[in-house]
């Protein structure tokens, strides 16, 4: 019997992903970190022609180690992780998983901003730690966020999103940046378009929703968020390494602005002792924004119908290689 080609996961897949993929390919599950550190030693991936997962870096050096390939199906929607140049270059296919997750990540992104200014990882560990002996002190007061003004930094899918729960659920003025105008936020969630300084300097809430590109790279320096307004707060929730994470920790210790709360980080997992840990006033999720069981679901067939297709016509509905990630 002739052997199936070999297609390397390094996510856990729903079952019905794997019965899919078994139909064609060998399905062998390598983890994430051991093709990440030691690609030499996987011997599947000399003879793979598809890898799927989340967050694996993929450049020309990787590439080396994986002479057959043809797809990678990232189970994301972020793709900073694949050098698409080099994947063009050698004729690999690049897909991602968008859509799927706007809608969940919105909610995430909005969660973390309301438990920043409403303090309430904080709240939970004081009523936990039994220090809730009578009503609590103005010090523990958050901030509110309805009727104020949020500024997003990156008007895609999820900025859109959240642009909606601020205008329509809030009652926030919206704010916003990005390359281009986006017309519908503008007439849909009354939505104006400012320089990135204006977004700023007037917002009460500034939520970071760009991706990271060779452009973004530390987009949010320490020049910009010098222009935060004393009571601001930064959420972060595209991707780490467009926020200065050096800059961010220093102006938190020189209490530039009142807080921040973040999903994403410049090194994930976040180091057990990273600065950012020791304060308070700082919200510090795990990378969930797409984290349900629905969403992760959706995102994993999604990917597996893009590997599938892209194998078998070239042409899977979310291609990348068209797309710029420098
Ligand atoms: C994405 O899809 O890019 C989210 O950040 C989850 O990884």
């Amino acid at each position: 019997m002739n052997k199936k080609p070999i297609v390397i996961s390094y996510k856990q897949l729903p079952e019905e992903a794997c019965r899919q993929i078994r139909e064609h390919y060998d399905l062998v599950h390598i983890e994430k970190e051991k093709l990440e550190n030691e690609p030499s030693s996987v011997s599947e991936l000399a003879g793979a022609i598809g890898l799927m997962g989340a967050g694996l870096k993929v450049d020309s050096s990787f590439l080396e180690h994986a002479p057959s390939l043809k797809i990678v199906a990232n189970i994301s929607v972020g793709y900073n992780n694949l050098d698409l140049f080099e994947f063009t270059r050698r004729n690999i296919l690049a897909t991602n998983t968008p859509d799927v997750l706007t809608d969940t990540t919105a909610d995430a992104i909005f969660g973390l901003l309301i438990a920043t200014a409403r303090r309430i990882p904080e709240m939970d560990r004081f009523v936990k730690n039994g220090e809730w002996s009578k009503s609590i002190s103005p010090n523990y007061f958050g901030v509110d966020v309805h009727h104020k003004t949020l500024g997003i930094i990156g008007m895609g899918r999820i900025g859109k999103a959240i642009a909606k729960r601020a205008s329509a659920g809030f009652d926030m003025n919206v704010l916003y940046f990005n390359r281009s105008r986006n017309q519908e936020v503008e007439t849909t969630y009354q939505a104006r378009y400012c320089s990135l300084e204006e977004v700023m300097r007037r917002s009460d809430f500034v939520c970071v929703m760009v991706p990271l590109t060779n452009e973004t790279k530390n987009l949010i320096s320490q020049k910009k968020l010098d222009f935060l307004q004393k009571h601001a707060i930064l959420i972060v929730g595209s991707r780490g390494g467009v926020v200065d994470e050096e800059a961010l920790v220093t102006a938190l210790q020189e209490k530039k602005f009142r807080g921040a709360g973040l999903d994403v980080y410049e090194k994930e997992p976040l180091p057990k002792d990273h600065p950012l840990l020791t304060y308070k006033n700082v919200v510090t999720l795990p990378h969930i924004g797409s984290a349900t069981e629905e969403t992760r679901y959706q995102m994993a067939m999604l990917a597996t119908r893009n590997l599938l297709e892209g194998l078998k016509t070239n042409q899977p509905p979310n291609l990348l290689n068209n797309e710029v990630n420098e």
